[in-house]
């Protein structure tokens, strides 16, 4: 089988590595630029200070925050009339998957008038966007990495996957100094996002031998230092390692894909507005024994990357108990027949989005709602 792998033209790595962003900048032959980043993260020095050693190196950039988490194509629109104002000609972002995801839109908004729906799914862009610097703060999404964005259609209510090498950051700046101010839930939540990705990069049906070392290695890493970031959160060597096990885990799902675990995640954002890692890790246990008959072998590498002896859904199960992740049901603090109103549709949606289809065992609708009533 023939496959594709796409990355960014450059990935700096390591402590500092934000002190690179204007040379990057230059680079691109960039003097205005759009900063795209979140309220709460405007809100803190990172931003400022950004911005003043920017203005100090001849490059001017126009602050946009009103991204919110999950978010959405009214965020993009109000990135795009901000990004028009200030006739931008790069775009950073400075932020997690949110504040990514919808810069990488913002700058195929800019070049295309297509309306959004229409990017939904793989390869539906026409034109290349606006060049952009992808800076992560949390560890994470590997959105910085990635080929893919999810932004929500608010008329909808779907959470859209858009899928082409046309949103690839053209530099990704990966400095885990930015993450160490992450609270502990949040550490917990986007380091299982971390490790879904390797694990569905690695039990895809679009697997291959570029994606495979890549999801190895960031399985190994959460294995070893997830917990520590979470419990020690100024430990640097466990914030490197987990920053760097989320961009290999983007790397490696982007050219394989991921699976039902994010196709089902994807209908609990949208309909209960739950953190991205948090749906995934809520599904994780269940979604995996249904999976390991279509792969066993992978399944038992992964158990072993893990270093457990036992059952490797068993051993999820302890995981998400020890990083205190709750029960689905205690997350979503409604009653089980208000979930159940939703069900139909939320199997209907993972469906339609894809991703199922390349899980080891392909389900259809029923078994989803079985599996959501699992994890429930
Ligand atoms: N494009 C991709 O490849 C990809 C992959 C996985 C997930 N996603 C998407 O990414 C989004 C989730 O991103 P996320 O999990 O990174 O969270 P997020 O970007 O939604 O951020 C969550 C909250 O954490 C805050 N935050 C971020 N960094 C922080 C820091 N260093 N210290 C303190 N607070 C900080 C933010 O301000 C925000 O309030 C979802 O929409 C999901 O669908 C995208
Ligand atoms: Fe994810």
């Amino acid at each position: 089988m023939e496959t594709r792998f796409d990355i960014p033209a450059s990935v700096l790595f390591g402590a500092g590595s934000r002190l690179r962003l204007s040379e990057e900048l230059k680079k691109l032959g960039a003097a205005r630029v759009l900063l795209v980043t979140d309220q709460r993260l405007r809100d803190t020095e990172t931003i400022e200070t950004l911005r003043e050693r920017l203005a100090g190196d001849g490059i001017a950039a126009t602050i946009f925050s009103e991204v919110q988490p999950d978010p959405t194509d009214r965020n993009v629109f109000a990135g795009l009339a901000c990004l028009r104002n200030c006739d931008a000609e790069a775009i950073v972002a400075v932020g997690g998957g949110s504040v990514m995801d919808a810069a990488k839109i913002i700058g195929v908004a800019a070049t295309n008038s297509e309306p959004l729906p229409t990017f939904q799914g793989y390869h539906r862009i026409p034109k290349p966007g606006l060049p952009l610097i992808a800076v992560p703060t949390t560890a994470g999404t590997g959105s910085e990495a990635t080929k893919v964005a999810v932004i929500t259609d608010t008329e909808r209510h779907v959470k859209m996957m858009i899928y082409d090498p046309k949103i690839l950051p053209r530099v990704a700046i990966v400095d885990y100094e930015l993450s160490v101010t992450m609270p502990a839930a949040l550490t917990a939540y986007v380091g299982v996002d971390t490790l879904v990705h390797a694990m569905e990069a690695y039990v895809s049906k679009k697997a291959s031998g570029m994606t495979d070392p890549l999801a190895l290695s960031c399985i190994q890493l959460t294995s070893k230092y997830l917990r520590t970031a979470q419990q020690e959160p100024d430990n640097r060597k466990a914030r490197e390692a987990m920053a760097l096990a989320a961009c290999q885990g983007g790397m490696a799902f982007s050219n394989s894909s991921v699976c039902l675990v994010h196709g089902m995640s994807r209908p609990i954002g949208a309909v209960f507005h739950l953190p991205h890692g948090l749906s995934n890790a809520v599904l994780l246990p269940a979604v995996t024994r249904f999976s390991i008959p279509g792969a066993p072998e992978r399944y038992e590498r992964i158990r072993r990357e893990m270093g457990w002896d036992e059952d490797l859904a068993d051993g999820l199960e302890r995981l998400n108990a020890e990083l205190g992740i709750p029960k689905l049901r205690d997350a979503l603090g409604i009653e089980r027949s208000e979930f159940e109103v939703h069900l139909e549709k939320m199997a209907d949606d993972a469906l339609a989005s894809g991703s199922p289809q390349n899980n080891p065992v392909v389900p259809n609708a029923e078994e989803i709602i079985d599996l959501y009533r699992r994890a429930w």
